[in-house]
C-alpha cells in the first residue's frame, strides 16, 4: 500500500503517523506531505525517518490512499485532484462533510454508506469525510441507543480540549502557562486559568460553526433529519480530550440497565460508570487512548423516556487520526 498523510507535520498529522504504525501499517510506503514550508523537513515513522514532500509530490505519486489533516482550504484545493489520480481521500476538515453525495463516516455505525459511494464511482476513488471530533465521540457513545430506541432529540455542553484547535493553541496554552505572552495567539482571549464559550465562528443567529457540526453531523451519519439538536461548545484548558455533558431524548421508555448493557456493548466504547467509587471519563483517562468513554448514565426525572450521559475522547485520537485510519482499514478489507 502506498498512503499519503497530507498535514503530516500538524498536531493530527503527527498523530495519524503514530497510528498508522501502531496498527500494522509501518512496512507501508507512506507519503508525509505539507505546506511548502516544510517540504524536505524529517519526521520519524515507525523505525525509519520521512522527507516531508509537497502535496502535489504526492499527488503524483498517485497512492492508494491520501489521509488529509491540512485544513479546509487545503482539502478542497487538493482532494479532487488526489481522486482524479485514482486515490481515495479519507478527509479530516470541514470541508466536504455537508455535501450530500459524500459519505460522512464513523466506521463502526456507517461504513456502508463509504462502500456504497465506492462501488458508484466510476474510478473506485471518491472522498470520505471525516466527522468532527466532538460528533465522533458523541454520535458512537449513542449509536446502540438510536438503533434500539430511536433518538428524539439531543441537548450537549461541550467541554473542548485546546488540541482541537492545533499546535497554535497548544503554543498558546503552554507560553500562557509559564507566564509568557504568546507569539501567535490561537483565541481572542487567555485560555490559562479561563474558558470561554466560544469553538468555531459565530453565525448570525448566534449559534458557532462547531455547534452546527453537531447538528449537521449527527443527522447525516444517522440518516435521520428528524432529530432535534441543540448545543452549547465551550472550550477549557485541557489536553488529552473533548468530554461531553449529553443529555438524550428517547423515542420510547428504556430500561436503564438494558441502555448499559448497550453501550458497553458498543464496539469502541468503554462503559465506565460507578459514582459511588468516583469512577467516571476524565481526558486524563482517555489521553492518547482510541476508546470512547462513557460514565454518569443517569435517567433524566424532567421529561419522559431521557436520559443524561458523559462522554468523554481523545479528539487527536478516535475524534481525528484513529477514525481515518479505521475508515482505511475498513475498506481496504472490502
Ligand atoms: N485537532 C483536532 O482535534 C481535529 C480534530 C478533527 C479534525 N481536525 C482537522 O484537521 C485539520 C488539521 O488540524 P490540526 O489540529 O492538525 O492543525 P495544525 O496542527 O495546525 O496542522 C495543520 C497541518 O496542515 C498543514 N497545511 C496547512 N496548510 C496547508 C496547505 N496549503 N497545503 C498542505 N498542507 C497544509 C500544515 O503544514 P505546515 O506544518 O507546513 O504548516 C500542518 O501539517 C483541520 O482541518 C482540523 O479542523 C482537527
Amino acid at each position: 500500500m502506498r498512503i499519503a498523510v497530507v498535514g503530516a507535520t500538524g498536531l493530527v498529522g503527527r498523530e495519524m503517523l503514530t497510528v498508522l504504525a501502531e496498527r500494522g501499517f509501518g512496512n507501508d510506503e507512506i507519503i508525509a506531505s505539507a505546506s511548502e514550508r516544510s517540504v524536505g523537513k524529517e519526521i520519524a515513522f515507525a523505525n525509519r525517518t520521512l522527507t516531508v514532500q509537497s502535496v502535489n509530490q504526492a499527488i503524483a505519486a498517485r497512492p492508494d490512499y491520501a489521509i488529509f489533516s491540512a485544513g479546509a482550504s487545503a482539502s478542497r484545493e487538493y482532494a479532487p485532484r488526489f481522486v482524479e489520480a485514482g486515490t481515495t481521500v479519507i478527509d479530516n476538515s470541514s470541508a466536504w462533510r455537508k455535501v450530500p453525495e459524500i459519505p460522512l463516516v464513523v466506521p463502526e455505525i456507517n461504513i456502508d454508506a463509504a462502500v456504497q459511494a465506492i462501488k458508484q464511482s466510476s474510478n473506485q476513488a471518491i472522498i470520505i469525510a471525516n466527522p468532527n471530533c466532538s460528533t465522533i465521540q458523541m454520535v458512537l457513545a449513542i449509536s446502540a441507543l438510536e438503533r434500539e430506541y430511536g433518538i428524539r432529540r439531543l441537548v450537549i455542553s461541550t467541554y473542548q480540549s485546546i488540541t482541537g484547535t492545533g499546535i497554535k493553541a497548544v503554543r498558546q496554552l503552554e507560553a500562557e502557562e509559564h507566564g509568557e505572552h504568546p507569539d501567535e495567539m490561537a483565541y481572542p482571549y487567555e485560555i490559562h486559568r479561563n474558558l470561554f464559550p466560544h469553538g468555531g465562528d459565530f453565525q448570525p443567529d448566534g449559534y458557532t460553526t462547531e455547534e452546527q457540526k453537531l447538528v449537521d453531523e449527527t443527522r447525516k451519519i444517522f440518516s435521520d433529519p428528524s432529530i432535534q439538536i441543540t448545543a452549547t461548545v465551550v472550550r477549557v484548558p485541557v489536553v488529552g480530550g473533548h468530554s461531553e455533558a449529553v443529555n438524550v431524548e428517547l423515542r420510547r421508555d428504556y430500561d436503564l440497565d438494558e441502555v448499559r448493557r448497550l453501550i458497553a456493548a458498543t464496539p469502541g466504547v468503554k462503559l465506565y460508570d460507578d459514582p459511588g467509587q468516583n469512577i467516571y471519563p476524565m481526558p486524563i483517562l482517555s489521553h492518547h487512548r482510541d476508546e470512547v468513554w462513557v460514565g454518569r448514565l443517569r435517567r433524566d426525572y424532567s421529561l419522559p423516556n431521557s436520559l443524561n450521559l458523559w462522554v468523554v475522547a481523545d479528539n487527536i485520537r478516535k475524534g481525528a487520526a484513529t477514525n481515518a485510519v479505521q475508515i482505511m482499514e475498513r475498506l481496504v478489507k472490502f
